[in-house]
């Protein structure tokens, strides 16, 4: 006798609850002792309130030597939801459902929804936790690592992507992340690396911690990876928020303009205090940043990296705005290998994403020395010259000393 309709649905009930509960209570408690949320709990949070619509929810996986432990889900939670109201589409590796490892099924999960995202013109925000590639997979799950590096390259520029990094992510699996236009990581609880601390030690003899190799503080002062560092999971995703707000939907749209109490015509007479008479004494260009934007909110990015360029979103009139300024407090304001690439890189996503780019300039030039040199300053130096001159959103310039 086939199915009657009420038991189909107390079937789908039950698995839709299976599917809640990922790899189990007792997996849910060692993440949440550890500090960190489970992927439904980030989900959460993240979204507006009930705006959230599943997608695969049903999907299981296809490898036959684990044929006996088939969790609802597969470990990967993706789905529709809106930030603000606008829609984005997102997904949360479950690290209590096989390490919330990559499979064969959960990079078609993960594809689908890109291709959804990009059908749509929606941002992207990838919630990741993963012990990387699923060891009982192999080569499939590497297939499937493929198949989203290539999707996070069709879509740079035409939608805004963001990873937020809440865990381990190792390997291969840094890659997709790094392709993303931005990267978040929460201080202790997450790192990224290509090859860890074991590995390190059996090829070039160096010990370091997890931590130091790959430690959100790393990232954020040592190798730039990271763009923002959240001090928890909350704190990550109310960020993530937050830079959404600057971003459009998608590259043929405008930023959200914010209603502000700011006139556009204020006149502010401590602007005339902040830069000091003698050329030679530093000050801190975050004091302009500040007083010039609205309501002075400013949302640095690698505020910790390169330190002697700012790069960072605020807005004029309401509309969002990208701000670069050389910092003078910081080597006067030279610029070198890791700042032209800092914000040549952050040029262009203001370039791609329809946000006018506002310069504040106080630079003694290009940083002389055979490190800077053999370093390659011309290459990464062109980079900065090549994005301002690519760029074709308005760009405001102020020299609030030498150029
Ligand atoms: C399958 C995995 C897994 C994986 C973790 N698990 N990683 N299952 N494939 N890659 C499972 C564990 O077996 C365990 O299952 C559960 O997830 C939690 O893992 P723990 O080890 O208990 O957690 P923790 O102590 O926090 O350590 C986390 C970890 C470690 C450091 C990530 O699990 C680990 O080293 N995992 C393997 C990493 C790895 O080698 N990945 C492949 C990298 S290669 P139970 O049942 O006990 O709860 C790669 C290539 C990508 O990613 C290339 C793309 C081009």
């Amino acid at each position: 006798m086939s199915e009657s309709f009420d038991d189909k649905l107390s079937r789908l009930n039950e698995l839709r609850e299976q599917a809640h509960l990922g790899g189990g209570q007792r997996r849910i408690d060692k993440i949440h002792a550890k500090g960190r949320l489970t992927a439904r709990e980030r989900v959460h949070l993240l979204l507006d309130e009930g705006s959230f619509m599943e997608t695969g929810v049903f999907v299981t996986h296809r490898e036959p030597s684990i044929k006996d432990d088939k969790p609802v889900g597969d470990g990967l939670v993706t789905g529709v939801g809106r930030i603000d109201g606008r829609q984005v589409y997102l997904f949360a590796q479950d690290f209590t459902v096989f390490g919330g490892s990559m499979s064969e099924t959960n990079a078609l999960k993960i594809c689908r929804l890109m291709d959804l995202a990009m059908e749509n013109g929606c941002p992207v925000i990838g919630l990741n936790d993963s012990g990387g590639a699923r060891i009982q997979e192999g080569v499939k799950s590497l297939a499937g690592y493929a198949e989203v590096f290539w999707r996070n390259t069709m879509a740079s520029g035409v939608v805004p992507q963001i990873s937020a990094i809440l865990g381990p992510c190792a390997g291969g699996a840094v890659y997709s992340p790094a392709i993303t236009d931005f990267t978040l990581m929460v201080d202790q609880t997450s790192y990224m690396f290509v090859t860890g601390p074991n590995v390190i030690k059996m090829v070039t003899n160096e010990d370091v911690t997890f931590e130091e190799l790959g430690g959100a503080d790393t990232h954020s002062t040592k190798s730039g990876v990271a763009h923002l560092m959240a001090a928890s999971d909350q704190d990550c995703l109310l960020l993530t928020r937050r830079l959404l707000g600057y971003l459009p939907q998608n590259n043929l749209e405008t930023p959200p303009i914010r209603p502000t109490q700011d006139a556009p015509d204020r006149v502010e007479p401590k602007l005339n205090q902040v830069v000091p008479a003698d050329p030679r004494k530093p000050y801190d260009m975050h004091d302009v940043i500040d007083l010039v934007v609205d309501e002075g909110e400013f949302l640095e990015i690698q505020p910790r990296y390169a330190m002697n360029i700012i790069c960072g979103y605020a807005r004029l009139d309401g509309r969002p705005v990208g701000i670069v300024a050389n910092q003078p407090k910081v080597n006067a304001g030279v610029l070198d290998i890791d700042s032209s690439q800092k914000a040549a890189r952050f040029i262009r996503t203001c370039d791609c994403f329809n946000v006018p780019i506002v310069t504040f300039e106080d630079v003694p030039g290009f940083l002389p020395g055979t490190d800077q040199e053999y370093g390659g300053i011309i290459k990464h130096g062109a980079k900065l010259l090549y994005a301002y001159c690519e760029a074709t959103v308005p760009k405001l310039k102020v020299i609030t000393r030498k150029a």
